[in-house]
């Protein structure tokens, strides 16, 4: 009999967000004339930038004629968008970033994921509580952690605390890790990390050996010129961090599914025989293994985001969410309840109600206001006693779901 990756069975039963579809289900198939608002997963609403569109309608139209048609493609993305990338979103902002760093993918939560292939089974991983999902689930499934305890915690990770008191920031730890977590602007709590807060860790990682994963899905929405789009734009970062990047956000692809991972060849890693091997040779060798790249078309629409017609229009896209989550953090505040992120992010971190726990609070919200939003303890125990809330929807839908939210606290 064939045996399973066991390591499976330490995982709460299920993902989150594939959990909250759940209840929402099951309250919608029991209560059918409720019209509800999710404002849960951060899934766009909004439809595709016109220069993506039209992109992607030539790009068929070349698929469609033998003399324009393209089979397998580069694994790591085509050079005209890698190209791109490294031009506009690095080196623009001073980053050192080449394109033969830059490896096209279907998603960021794919990458965060998969990268674990290329590290071994005895590092010391440390993420933030609360923490988007996919880092800890991830190293689960790939035998990186014992059980979890009571509190939802894996033991062998290391948890660093965020909260109000500072600043959603972690601390630099105390102890040696190896590989580290970061994600700003942060999921779920919306908060951004200062160029300072950033060099820390940098220096950190330079002097224990350690490796930075930096998701930066949420770059875009920052809107405050001080605060650093990439991990790149701080000195040393490309001696020990990679980072991941989405169109899911910024362009609305998260059905589309575009993303790229940036795996600078200047980091390394440690082989057991205790030399150094380029983490880049090994991503390489991974992606180009497992991965047959993304389609020709959807590369396109990517492409036609660094147009000056396709900039415009992302840029109008992002403003919309950001206008939304300003309308949430305003009609929340107004209404008593403690509010955090949702400037340079489209999250919103919400103090639930005294006395509610996430959990409570979700189901409070979902019967009385019928509105989705993100129990906080569903992204790590002290995640307890908040709710995200996503500014991704329809002007109208995050106004009624706001009105509905206040005749119900
Ligand atoms: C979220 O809601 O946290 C994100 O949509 C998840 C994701 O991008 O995978």
């Amino acid at each position: 009999m064939a045996t399973i990756n066991d390591r499976y069975l330490y995982l709460k039963a299920g993902y989150l967000f594939p959990e909250i579809a759940r209840r929402v289900n099951a309250f919608a198939e029991a209560n059918p004339s409720a019209k509800i608002i999710k404002l849960g997963i951060g899934d766009v609403t909004e439809p595709l930038p016109e220069a993506c569109r039209a992109a992607m309608i030539k790009a068929v139209e070349e698929m469609g004629d033998r003399a324009t048609f393209r089979g397998y493609g580069p694994e790591q993305g085509y050079p005209w968008l890698r190209e791109k990338i490294a031009e506009q979103d690095f080196k623009a902002r001073r980053c050192d970033i080449d394109a033969s760093e830059i490896f096209i993918s279907d998603g960021s939560k794919c990458d965060t994921g998969n990268i674990l292939d290329i590290f071994g089974k005895d590092n010391a991983i440390a993420v933030t509580d609360p923490v988007y999902p996919v880092y800890v689930d991830t190293n689960v499934m790939a035998g990186n952690t014992g059980p979890a305890n009571e509190a939802g915690q894996y033991e062998g990770l290391i948890y660093l605390p965020i909260s109000a008191a500072n600043d959603f920031t972690a601390a630099i730890p105390s102890q040696k890790v190896d590989l580290i977590y970061l994600c700003f602007p942060n999921n779920p709590t919306g908060a951004t990390a200062t160029k300072e807060h950033l060099q820390q860790w940098v220096e950190y990682a330079l002097a224990n050996g350690s490796i930075i994963l930096f998701d930066a899905a949420y770059e875009a929405f920052i809107t405050d010129p001080t605060i650093p789009h990439s991990i790149y734009e701080i000195d040393g970062a490309r001696n020990c961090a990679i980072e991941f990047r989405s169109f899911s956000k910024n362009a609305g692809f998260t059905g589309t599914r575009c993303a790229l991972t940036v795996v600078p060849k200047t980091i390394t890693g440690k082989a057991s025989d205790g030399s150094d091997v380029e983490l880049w040779k090994l991503w390489n060798r991974r992606h180009s293994t497992k991965f047959n790249g993304v389609s020709y078309v959807v590369q396109r629409a990517a492409e036609a985001v660094y147009s000056p017609e396709g900039q415009a229009q992302v840029k109008a896209l992002v403003s919309f969410y950001l206008e939304n989550a300003k309308i949430i953090c305003e009609k929340l505040t107004a209404a008593g309840l403690t509010v955090y992120g949702g400037v340079n992010s489209p999250y919103v971190w919400v103090q639930a109600p005294t006395g509610l726990s996430s959990w409570e609070f979700f189901d409070k919200l979902l019967e009385k206001a019928n509105v989705v939003g993100t129990p906080g303890s569903g992204f790590g125990s002290a995640g307890e006693g908040y709710f995200r809330i996503s500014a991704f929807n329809s002007r109208e839908n995050v106004e009624e779901a706001m009105k509905r939210i206040l005749e119900n606290l």
